[in-house]
């Protein structure tokens, strides 16, 4: 199982999304813990639900502050608590663009409609104005303009006819309670999920000349036409609860000699011909670079004479 992600949380208020991500985190095998949850009003109810949780809080009042001094204490506090990610759960407060990258990437924000409809403050009353059928939340990427940059997942909800902002906010929150915690958790592992790393080693491995790709032995295995299969991709095989990519190595010494290297990345795989194979471990950060050589050395093992010569 790989590292928790550590979340930092910055609300203003309530806190009821917070509390939905922290309750979230300690159900079966969450990928995200809560580390930190830090307001902009040190009275700010949500502390208090934090703090009461066991959860280390951070309370100071922005005012009369620069705003970048203000986000550079935020920031540094994040850090002090080995944040990896950032999730803003009703934080009204504008970020300087300081904050926004050195988070890039790595920070979340909800907003109560369905983007990129109604940016901004009094959400609920521009879409009964508007006269919306329908509205929602969405989870995006943070970017330096106000709720925009990449959205990761909407929920929607019905307008009804007798709706008014209170109602529509109290509907929209069932909603965001809902979906903030599914986003963070697919957010991330998004680069350590079986799909994406699958994805990773099919195109390191179909840029090689004449690969194809062939299911065999119930995985995917990338092999050279007219040549031999030089790389499997394997989730769990036979039960193993390892996530890897299985290369063709040049015998048992080098196999031999990679495990002994590290033996918390490389391992013997079991049902390949363990003599001429070595299994990467993919899940804990893979090396890349050192797999993207490798496959090339694994592709010439199998590649047919003609193309083996070939400068790759
Ligand atoms: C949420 O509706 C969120 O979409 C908006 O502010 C509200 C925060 O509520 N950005 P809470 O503090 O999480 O209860």
């Amino acid at each position: 199982m790989p590292e928790k992600a550590r979340v930092g949380v910055l609300i203003s208020g309530r806190g009821s999304n917070m509390a939905a991500l922290l309750y979230a985190s300690r159900l079966g095998d969450c990928p995200y813990e809560i580390v930190l949850v830090a307001a902009n009003d040190p009275q700010a109810p949500g502390l208090k639900l934090a703090a009461g949780e066991g959860i280390a809080t951070f309370g100071l009042s922005h005012l009369g502050m620069k705003r970048a001094a203000f986000d550079a204490i935020i920031t540094a506090e994040l850090e002090r608590a080995g944040v990896t990610h950032v999730a803003l759960a009703g934080y009204m407060r504008l970020l300087s663009p300081e904050f926004v990258a050195h988070w890039q990437g790595r920070c979340l924000n909800i907003h109560p409609s369905l983007l990129p409809k109604h940016k901004g403050l009094h959400t609920h009353q521009a879409v009964l104005d508007a006269g919306e059928t329908e509205t929602g939340c969405t989870i995006h990427i943070v970017t330096p303009e106000l709720d925009d940059g990449p959205i990761l997942g909407q929920a929607r909800i019905a307008v009804l006819p007798r709706d008014t902002p209170e109602t529509l906010a109290t509907r929209v929150q069932y909603a965001e309670h809902q979906l903030y915690p599914r986003v963070l958790a697919d957010f991330v592992t998004a680069n350590t999920r079986p799909e994406a790393l699958l994805a990773r080693v099919r195109e390191l491995a179909l840029a090689l000349p004449a690969a194809a790709e062939k299911r065999s032995h119930g995985s995917p295995g990338f092999y050279v036409e007219g040549g031999k299969f030089f790389a499997y991709f394997t989730d769990n095989h036979h039960g193993d609860g390892i996530t890897a990519l299985l290369l063709k190595v040049s015998g048992l010494d080098e196999a031999a000699m990679l495990i002994e290297q590290d033996d918390s990345r490389y391992f013997r795989p079991k049902y390949f011909g363990p003599a001429g194979w070595v299994g990467i471990k993919l899940t804990d950060g893979p090396d890349w670079a050192a797999i993207e050589a490798m496959m090339a050395a694994a592709w010439r093992l199998c590649a047919p004479k003609r193309l083996a010569m070939l400068p790759i």
